[in-house]
Formats: structure tokens, sequence, C-alpha cells
């Protein structure tokens, strides 16, 4: 892909993104976020997430979280004894509200407005680069991604993806049947976004146009281990982490993967 349509794409994402801003930072659920960033040892991590943090022993590591969004996972990490210094997105929106948080947790990573494929250079190289639910769809590039995530990592720093499992773009949580694959695994056209990013299900209607991308659970490994890391672990989990529509494929049977943990070092 050339860099004039990452760009391109990466542009739309962020108008998308800022457009639907004010739906997160208002109502019953932001309420809560604020009451609870402002109590001690503010932790929205989920425990699969908290045991993957605790084994790779974090405490007093510096740590870098890209596609940050409000911060809330990024202030999280103080929690668990982690320096939370770096929190990069391009939506100045959400890092507005991210700065509210921070604010109220009594914490001061430095919150960058950035696209990650246009970094500058003065951002340092952390200990833990962390990547959770929703990010990796929004990157038309993932060669680009991973080489820019590991310059921001000391040689032997962690990067800990936790991530949505990419067989669930096959599938429309919405549909009549919503076991019914509607979208190839292997898809490389980039999915147009029509309506407001909301995370619990809600219409929050028509929103400016974002391009979700497909990447197979191979392609992100691969771009990842060959743009300067070492695959130390791939666990693939039967547990939701996304949007609350997708509980149709909880607890099943035949139980689908639904997200993975991938943790990898910087070589
Ligand atoms: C689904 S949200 C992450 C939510 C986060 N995991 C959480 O649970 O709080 C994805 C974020 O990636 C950001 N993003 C998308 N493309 C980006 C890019 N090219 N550079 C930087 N940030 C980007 C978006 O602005 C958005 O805030």
């Amino acid at each position: 892909m050339t860099s004039e349509s990452i760009f391109a794409y990466t542009q739309a994402n962020k108008a998308a993104w800022n457009a639907s801003a004010h739906l997160h930072g208002q109502g019953a659920s932001w309420d809560r976020l604020l009451l609870a960033a402002a109590q001690p040892g503010f932790n929205v991590l989920d425990d699969c997430l908290i045991s993957t943090l605790r084994e790779l022993a974090i405490a007093g590591r510096s740590a870098v979280q890209i596609g940050c969004n409000n911060a809330r996972e990024l202030l999280s990490l103080a929690a668990l004894g982690a320096q939370p210094l770096l929190g990069i997105d391009q939506s100045s929106a959400f890092l507005a509200q991210g700065a509210v948080l921070a604010d109220r947790a009594g914490l001061h990573p430095r919150l960058l407005e950035a696209n990650i494929y246009q970094l500058p250079s003065d951002l340092g190289q952390h200990d833990l680069a962390l990547i959770t639910i929703g990010v990796t769809n929004w990157m038309p590039d993932l060669d680009g991604f991973f080489k820019a995530v590991r310059g921001l990592m000391r040689s032997g720093g962690h990067l800990v993806i936790y991530e949505t499992h990419p067989i669930l773009e096959m599938f429309n949580p919405d549909a009549s049947n919503p076991f019914q694959p509607e979208i190839s695994y292997f898809e490389k056209s980039p999915i147009r976004i029509e309506n407001s990013i909301t995370y619990d299900g809600s219409d929050g209607g028509a929103g400016e146009t974002g391009y979700w991308f497909v990447h197979t659970l191979g392609e992100i490994v691969s771009a990842c281990v060959q743009n300067g890391f070492q695959l130390q672990s791939l666990q693939e989990h039967p547990h939701m982490n996304r949007e609350e529509d997708y509980a149709v494929y909880q607890n099943r049977s035949a139980q689908l993967p639904l997200c993975y943990t991938l943790v990898a070092q910087a070589a």
C-alpha cells in the first residue's frame, strides 16, 4: 500500500473517531469512569490481561500504549506498578477525555496526538508496549504499524497485544443468523464504517466514514516477527473482550476463539 493511501485511510479514521468521541464522554458509563478514576488502585483491565502483565513483572517499567483512546487502560497500568508514561492516539477528542481521567487519577502520562505511521522521534524507548481491543483493525498496513511500535521500545522490552480474534470479522452479531459467515476471513478490501463508533451496540447515528481492515492472525503474527520482535506466546481465548453484542458467541459448546493475547520481545 502506498504511503498516500495509508495517510488517506488514517485521516478518515481520525475524523471518524473524533466525530464519535462525544458519545463516549457523557452519560452513565462516563460518569462511572470519572468516579472510578479518582479511586486508589483504579484499574479497568480484565483478569486475563492483568495475569499476562503480572507474569511479565512490569512493576517499575515504563509503558506506552498505542491507540490509547481515553487512556483508561494506560492509567490502569499504574495499579500494577508500571509507569504509564506515554499514550498515543490520533484522536484529540478522546485524548481530551484521557486528560480528564488522568487528572482524576492524579497521574501525568504524556498523551500524544499522533498518527502511529507518522510518529515524532522524541518518544523514548519503553519497557512495555500495550495494544488492546480494537486497534489493529484500523491499521491499513501491518508492517509499518509494527515497525513504528518497535521504534517505541528498548531491546528486551515486551509487547503485549490483547485483541479481538480475527475470526470474528467473518460474523455479524446483529444478523438474523449471527453464526452464518458474512465476510471472508481473507477479505482484503477495507470495510467502510458509516455509523458513529459505539461500544455497547447502541445506534449512535451517522458518523464520519472510517475504514476497517481485516487481518488474519497469521498476517498479524508474521508482521510482528518480521519487524523486530521475537514471539514469546500466542494464546487464543474463549472469552469475549469486545462490544456487548458479541456476547452471543460466548459460552457455547462448539466455541469459537473470541480474543487472543500475543506476547513478543523486542529483539
Ligand atoms: C477501539 S479504540 C481503543 C480502545 C481501547 N482498547 C480501550 O478499550 O479503551 C482504537 C483507538 O485507536 C486509535 N487509532 C486508530 N488509528 C490510529 C492511528 N493510525 N494512529 C493512532 N491512533 C489510531 C483511535 O483513535 C482509537 O482511539
